[in-house]
């Protein structure tokens, strides 16, 4: 039997092939869940109802942008109703303006600021707020970091402390869902080419300087998070919760 077989899974972050959320919500069906899917706006709908639409004509794909507060409430009580309960969910959502992605992070304005933590690490509280009761049966809840968040990355400026706060909160969120047995784990991945990581100036570059330097001498591919995806799914992480593991070919553990 396959791991997450009969597991009712939600997913936040798709937006076309590329993304970390499409590797994760595949391996996550490979394994046996039910998935239904959000998309931010009707610009991404098409590419998220033809990527879903390939697990069945009757999968669930909802409209959620997570700065709205009245998309989450209706966004669960579709998925409540639809499903009864919800075991799994991933968070693979950030943004901030492309102007506080170059240049000097000293420039970075009060109304970026607040954009990306709201984005980009008050949506995990809020959509983690909403799940809580529909994981009955307790569940396994990811969201996606990167290493910005304790060392500094040239030109990740804002969204390396965004970062930060998603991980404080995921440590938070552990603490205050684990009596319901519901796990609230990251994991910091190394850099992949997706359209979010094309907004990052010089991100060609971070990816050579992965190739270089992390200990496995090369990137990390989507299989790879989406396994990691499915074992902190699994019954095999039961026991972890708020951690954020590494998947980046090592480069975290270097200092030199
Ligand atoms: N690509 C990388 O190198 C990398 C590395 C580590 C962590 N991450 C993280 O992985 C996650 C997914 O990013 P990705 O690289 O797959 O890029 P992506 O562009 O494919 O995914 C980002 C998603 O965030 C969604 N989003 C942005 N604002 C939103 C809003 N207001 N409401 C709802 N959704 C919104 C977008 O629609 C998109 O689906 C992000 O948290 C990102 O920071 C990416």
């Amino acid at each position: 039997m396959s791991s997450l077989q009969g597991k009712l899974g939600l997913v936040f972050g798709v937006a076309n092939k590329r993304s970390i959320a499409w590797a994760i919500a595949q391996a996550w069906h490979r394994e046996g869940a039910r998935l239904a899917f959000t998309y931010q706006g009707e610009r991404l709908k098409d590419n998220v109802e033809e990527l879903a639409g390939t697990f069945g004509p009757d999968t669930l794909i909802l409209p959620c942008d997570v700065t709205q507060d009245d998309q989450i409430t209706a966004v669960f009580n579709e998925v409540g109703s639809k499903f009864g309960r919800l075991d799994l969910m991933l968070h693979s959502v950030a943004f901030a303006p492309k102007e506080a992605l170059e240049g000097d992070f000293l420039n970075t304005s009060r109304d970026a600021f607040k954009v990306a933590h709201d984005v980009s690490a008050y949506s995990l509280i809020a959509v983690s707020r909403a799940a809580a009761p529909l994981m009955t049966a307790g569940g396994s809840i990811v969201a996606m970091t990167y290493y910005g968040s304790e060392k500094v990355i040239p030109h990740y400026n804002v969204m390396g402390v965004a970062k930060a706060a998603l991980e404080a909160s995921t440590r938070y969120l552990a603490y205050s869902l684990g009596p319901r047995k519901i796990r609230v784990n990251c994991i910091s991945a190394g850099p992949m080419n997706t359209l979010a990581a094309r907004g990052i100036a010089g991100f060609g570059d971070m990816l050579k300087h992965y190739e270089a330097h992390a200990p496995l001498k090369r990137n990390v591919l989507p299989d790879e998070l989406g396994a990691t995806g499915a074992f902190l799914a699994s019954d095999g992480a039961a026991a972890i919760t708020g951690q954020v593991l590494y998947v980046d070919s090592g480069y975290q553990i270097m200092g030199m």
